[in-house]
């Protein structure tokens, strides 16, 4: 029931601007729609999120940081994901598991298969219909989120771009995880769909339009139809 897609990403691929405006045109259209995100989405997992991010956590163990974020995600899909899915919604959410396996799998050297168990307690074996795989230079990535953070005043406080303990690790670390995501895709080629971030953004939301389209038929729109 309902249809799940992801946005997964380097830093900086535009992923969060890209899962907003999904969201306006299936909104738009009448679709009945929710956008998340990752860490965070619901009360409990936005607390998760400012332990995560925090600069002064340099402590923080590999053990438990995969912990967190799975807590963070256990939350979100009993809270709100498999509940919309289940009413026959469509829900978008900016990372997902893939993440984990990307970034504390391939970026920080924890064990895939144990990874893999703990992903499957805390979603329940939930998997999205379809990811996005926002494509761009590991290193233009972080050029384009520094410059996003340096713009972000308090003039717009909804500018989510911040600078933080996960962005801070070294270049080889984000290389890592970049490399990470090319494998989990080329396990799974029908699930992902790789997209150039590097192109206009009214081009690329075309794009990933025209991917989720085919989805949309068992999907029952909420307005009137034209
Ligand atoms: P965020 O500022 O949301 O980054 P982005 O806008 O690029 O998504 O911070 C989320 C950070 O958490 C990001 O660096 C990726 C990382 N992350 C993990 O390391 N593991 C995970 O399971 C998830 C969901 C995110």
């Amino acid at each position: 029931m309902g249809v799940f897609i992801t946005f997964e990403g380097p830093e900086g691929s535009g992923k969060s601007t890209q899962a907003r405006l999904l969201y306006e045109r299936l909104q738009a259209e009448g679709y009945p729609v929710i956008l998340t995100r990752e860490p965070g989405g619901t009360r409990i997992g936005e607390m998760i999120r400012r332990i995560l991010v925090d600069l002064r956590h340099t402590e923080m163990a590999p053990t438990t940081e995969t912990l967190l974020f799975s807590a963070a995600r256990a939350q979100l899909v009993s809270e709100l994901i498999r509940p919309y899915l289940s009413t026959g919604g469509i829900v978008l959410c900016d990372r997902y598991a893939d993440s984990t396996f990307a970034y504390q799998g391939y970026g920080l050297g924890r064990d895939l298969d144990e990874l893999q168990a703990i992903t499957a307690v805390a979603t329940g074996g939930l998997m999205p219909d379809l990811t996005f795989y926002l494509d761009i230079d590991v290193e233009e990535g972080l050029r384009r989120k520094r410059a996003q953070r340096e713009r972000n005043t308090p003039d717009a406080p909804g500018a989510r771009a911040e600078w933080n303990r996960l962005d801070a690790r070294d270049l080889a670390y984000h290389q890592r995880v970049v490399a990470g995501f090319f494998e989990l895709m080329q396990r799974e080629p029908a699930r992902w769909r790789r997209l150039s971030a590097n192109q206009p953004i009214a081009t690329l939301a075309a794009q990933i339009y025209a991917e989720v389209e085919p989805l949309l038929a068992p999907v029952a729109r909420l307005g009137p139809t034209v």
